[in-house]
């Protein structure tokens, strides 16, 4: 197969990219040169070779076509690396963000000990904070979501451990588990549609609603959450949720009869929400 030098790619990104402007166009085609070929910036400055035909050429141009339409690189590439590896994504859910990352890693940090737990995510959309969970805890990993689409992608991510987690098409609210947790994790819809106007554009136009926006009730889920944890997480058993920092003052009520306490994220904003059960 014929090859074509990286930089001669990256060039034709950076005349071609025009949704975008100033560092973002450079930003936004590395970003698709990594998650589209896995060509890091390393690679770039070696200016490493990699396979081109036509076939390659016309979905290359298609894939800029998106770029200039707003369309999210993830679903462009069908992918996203979340912790230590690659999640499939596509438009049906939500891409995992960094801070999700943080959420995982404290998680494991405080979990991480002898005796098999048993592990629930509460809408697991594409699976990844269910399967890094999987692969860091070994422990027995459940996830739910209402999104019949977000549980195929979770699915298909399984793949890569073996199946070994069990996703499951279902709210929250039908959940009725013949099993009871020791652990129950959450990034769950948290934006107010009051502040639909304050969303990215881009995340608005291209990622799920149903992934972001509570309607009414800003709290609606952990309220949810904290009702199914009193019947199904067991005693000493552990909630972690990534939270929206407007509503800390909030939570704290709601959760004022438990052990909790708020976890910053790397910038020093109010994210997650650590619950124990005595
Ligand atoms: C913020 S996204 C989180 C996705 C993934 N866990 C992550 O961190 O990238 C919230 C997820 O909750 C799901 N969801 C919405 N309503 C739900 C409900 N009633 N019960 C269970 N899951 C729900 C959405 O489909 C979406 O996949």
């Amino acid at each position: 197969m014929p090859v074509i030098d990286s930089n001669s790619i990256y060039n034709e990104l950076l005349s071609k990219v025009n949704y975008y402007s100033g560092n973002d166009i450079k930003n936004i085609s590395l970003k698709y040169l990594y998650q589209k070929f896995n060509l890091s910036n390393s690679d770039l400055l070696l200016n490493k070779t990699i396979n081109w035909n036509k076939k390659i050429n016309i979905a290359f141009n298609k894939d800029i076509e998106k770029i200039n339409n707003g369309i999210p690189i993830q679903y462009i590439a069908k992918s996203q690396f979340f912790y230590d590896q690659n999640f499939y994504v596509d438009e049906s859910v939500l891409i995992p963000r960094p801070e999700t990352e943080e959420l995982v890693s404290h998680v494991i940090r405080l979990e991480k000990g002898d005796k098999k737990k048993n592990v629930l995510d509460i809408g697991t959309g594409s699976g990844c904070i269910a399967i890094s969970l999987f692969k860091h805890l070994e422990a027995n990993v459940f996830g739910i979501d209402s999104s019949k689409a977000a549980i195929k992608i979770a699915n298909k991510n399984n793949k890569l451990i073996e199946n070994q987690v069990r996703f499951i098409h279902l709210g929250i609210e039908e959940y009725n588990p013949e099993i009871n947790f020791d652990i129950i994790v959450s990034n769950p819809p948290y934006i107010s549609i009051n502040d639909k106007k304050r969303v990215d554009e881009n995340v608005l136009r291209h990622e799920p609603y149903e992934a972001l926006f509570v309607d009414k009730d800003p709290l609606y889920f952990y309220r949810k959450i904290l009702m199914f944890c009193k019947n199904y997480l067991n005693r000493k058993g552990n909630m972690y949720f990534e939270i929206n920092d407007k509503y800390v003052n909030e939570l704290g009520v709601l959760f004022s009869g438990y052990d909790y306490k708020f976890i910053n994220d790397i910038y020093g904003k109010k994210r997650f929400l650590f619950v124990s059960v005595v």
